[in-house]
């Protein structure tokens, strides 16, 4: 039997995602490109993988078999990879980080510190939301990720590094700004510029009003934090953002916090891996130095809402 990783990889995706389709997005591959890799397997192992029942595709006996094998061969390759960046040491090691779209504005700056004590690893950052985070942290693809609190119904050792208050945000000169403590329900007249399905921020902020039992409008939807920014500033409705994300803006007075009632959300930075992971030596240091270090390198903008 003659099968390529290569081969093994393209039909694992398809099998969790049970499509030749989102595999094929997952792999940043072409859908053709996907279904040759696996006609080739096929041809190889002599049996169908899957098989087609209207729209949707299943596992043969034969796909379920290899998937198992499949299974396994990436998990040893993972962990011979950690086996050869041990030997290597914490010298001269890879890391691959993931953080989230609102973290990076702090990671940075935390990698930047522990690569200059550590010039001989070679760091990948991949910057990504909370959505896409869950499905690295599920398959196992980075060394360490560092987003909100920990995806729900996923084993994950996750360490707390620090707050992350998220606060609601308007334009210089805004009526509301020098307001007290204003009512939640008078919000539910405004409308927000918000991030996108899938990211932390937005999941936190819909929940939060849910639960106060106020309505909650959303106009334009961005993936960015800065974008955001920018629309508030530029009038397009309120914002809720991490604080983390605006220390330029409330240092020149482009933007201004809002005191609303029972803000900020409460919200936390965590970094984390999948239970049973076995962390090379270079992402064990960074580890230990996000936690240790992480409160040294990030002050958050002087408001309330870190004084708590
Ligand atoms: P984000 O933030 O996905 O909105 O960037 C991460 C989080 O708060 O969990």
């Amino acid at each position: 039997m003659h099968v390529t990783l290569r081969q093994l990889e393209v039909f694992s995706a398809v099998a969790r995602n049970e499509s030749f389709t989102k595999a094929a997005e997952v792999l940043h591959l072409s859908q053709p490109g996907v279904s040759m890799q696996i006609k080739q397997l096929e041809s190889s192992i002599g049996l169908q993988l899957f098989e087609h029942v209207g729209k949707k595709i299943y596992l043969t006996d034969a796909g379920r078999e290899m998937f198992v094998y499949s299974q396994g061969i990436s998990h040893m390759l993972d962990e011979a990879e950690v086996v050869i960046e041990e030997l290597k040491g914490v010298r001269s090691g890879k890391l691959a980080i993931s953080v989230a779209t609102t973290a990076s504005h702090f990671a940075t700056r935390l990698l930047a510190a522990f690569a200059k004590q550590h010039k001989g690893i070679t760091i990948s950052l991949d910057i990504t939301n909370r959505e896409a985070l869950r499905y690295q942290l599920e398959q196992n693809e980075r060394d360490l990720v560092i987003m909100g609190q920990p995806p729900k119904g996923l084993d994950v050792v996750a360490d707390e590094i620090m707050e992350n208050p998220l606060v609601m945000v308007a334009p210089a000169g805004h009526p509301l700004v020098n307001e007290k403590n204003i009512p939640l329900s008078h919000f539910a007249n405004e409308e927000f510029v918000v991030r996108e399905k899938g990211s932390g921020t937005r999941f936190a902020t819909e929940r939060f009003f849910e639960q106060h039992d106020v309505g909650f409008h959303t106009g334009i939807e961005m993936t960015s934090n800065e974008a955001i920014k920018q629309a508030v500033e530029a009038g397009l409705g309120l914002g809720i953002v991490s604080i983390h994300t605006l220390e330029l803006e409330l240092e020149t007075g482009r933007l201004q916090l809002l005191d609303a009632e029972d803000f900020p959300i409460r919200r936390h930075w965590y970094i984390m891996q999948r239970t049973g992971k076995r962390l090379s030596p270079a992402a064990q240091a960074f580890k230990t130095f996000v936690l240790e270090k992480a409160k040294e390198f990030i002050r958050l903008p002087g408001t309330e809402a870190d004084q708590h």
